[in-house]
């Protein structure tokens, strides 16, 4: 169960002091996690480095697969320069389309994962208005109130056509 759940379920049943306790504690008291395979010398002091985030910009397109829709770019020309986005809904699922380079094209949920507001692009990051979360083009939050990621679709354009994958 996600963390979220477990706090508010906790704090709107038994109040503030079981959320500090949830807290505290984790959520569900369950184990700790695993520890990362690839984590830094314990002896060396330093946090153990990142995992890379996977590039939104290198993402190949499956023109025609199954679960991938394409968008002809002439019929959004405000997805045609750098920097430009559209909101679309493809396959019911509401979409902010974005350029954030030239030829790179990302796909993200318009939804922000705080409490829903359409987010914008904007300086080459997705900025909620509501509260003032900001995401990296490839979901990661940039800074809170939420710390969810966008959800992210794989996107790439082909011969003029914004292909976009919301389905298997
Ligand atoms: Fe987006 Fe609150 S709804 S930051």
């Amino acid at each position: 169960m996600p963390c979220t759940d477990c706090l508010s379920r906790r704090a709107l049943l038994e109040g503030g002091a079981t959320l500090a306790l949830g807290l505290a504690a984790g959520c569900g008291g369950g184990a700790p996690p695993a520890k990362d395979s690839a984590a830094a010398d314990p002896d060396s002091g330093a946090a153990p480095a990142p995992a890379p985030a996977p590039d939104p910009c290198a993402v190949e397109a499956q023109p025609g697969a199954p679960g991938w829709s394409g968008i002809a770019l002439a019929e959004h020309p405000e997805l045609a320069a750098v920097g430009g986005s559209a909101l679309l809904n493809i396959s019911g699922i509401n979409l902010i389309l974005a350029q954030p380079e030239a030829g790179c094209f990302v796909a993200l949920s318009s939804a922000c994962t705080h409490q829903g507001c359409t987010v914008a692009f904007s300086g080459g990051r997705f900025i909620c208005p509501c509260h003032g979360a900001a995401f990296r083009t490839n979901g990661e939050v940039l800074s809170g109130p939420t710390p969810i990621p966008l959800p992210t679709y794989p996107a790439a354009a082909v011969d003029g056509v914004l292909w976009v994958q919301t389905g298997a």
